[in-house]
């Protein structure tokens, strides 16, 4: 495990009080969710503190630094590129270097906590739905929302993407194709689950679910 206060100390540093502020009730939120699931709760508040990391970083440095570690690549047509969605990718590629001791299945979640992935594991769905659901949120629909990650991390996660891909279609603005293939996915899975069959969708890893 990293230094965990010291990490704490660099994330005040960096980010703004309210983002320092979130990514702590992320944590917290995170760690409480975990030990109801079965999950890790160590790795849960490592991922709620480093999850955005970058997101504050300037629209312009965020692009550069995407392309710079290979999450944008040249082929990419401008329209599909969602800048506010590339500060987890960029955390997951640059900073496993600074912090080798975090295990991989931490930087996963942290790449997927703005768009989801077609492969969610619980852990994965775990921190999307903490920075959905931290108490400093109060949007409407959040207590449903809270019920829904108390009993299924799943569904809350597809429901989390639902209720965002129909943010983005009010405004008018544009939707990461990851979150469409996220929430797909889950939508499939639960149709699996009812017994509707799935159309051979992988069942996603279990390797996070529990601390080494
Ligand atoms: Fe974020
Ligand atoms: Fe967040």
């Amino acid at each position: 495990m990293p230094d965990v206060a010291a990490l704490r100390a660099e994330l005040r540093e960096r980010l703004s009080p309210a983002r320092a502020a979130h990514a702590e009730r992320v944590a917290t939120t995170a760690r409480e969710l975990a030990a109801l699931h079965g999950l890790c709760p160590d790795w849960a508040e490592l991922a709620g503190l480093l999850h955005d990391w970058y997101r504050e970083t300037s629209e312009a440095e965020i692009l550069r630094l995407a392309t710079g570690c290979g999450v944008l690549s040249a082929g990419v047509a401008a329209e599909q590129i969602v800048p506010a969605a590339l500060h987890g990718p960029v955390a997951a590629r640059l900073l496993p270097t600074r912090w080798p001791d975090i295990p991989p299945e931490v930087w996963q979640a942290v790449d997927r906590h703005t768009t989801g992935d077609a492969g969610m594991t619980n852990f994965d769905c775990l921190i999307y739905v903490a920075d959905l659901v931290e108490p400093g949120h109060a949007y409407p629909g959040v207590r449903e929302l809270r019920a829904a990650a108390a009993s299924d991390l799943r569904t809350a996660a597809r429901a989390g993407m639902e209720a965002t891909i129909e943010r983005l279609l009010r405004r008018g603005l544009p939707i990461d194709l990851r979150t469409v293939a996220a929430r797909n996915a889950l939508l499939a899975r639960t149709h699996a689950a009812d017994g509707l069959g799935a159309g051979g969708v992988s069942r996603g890893g279990q390797a996070a679910d529990s601390c080494r």
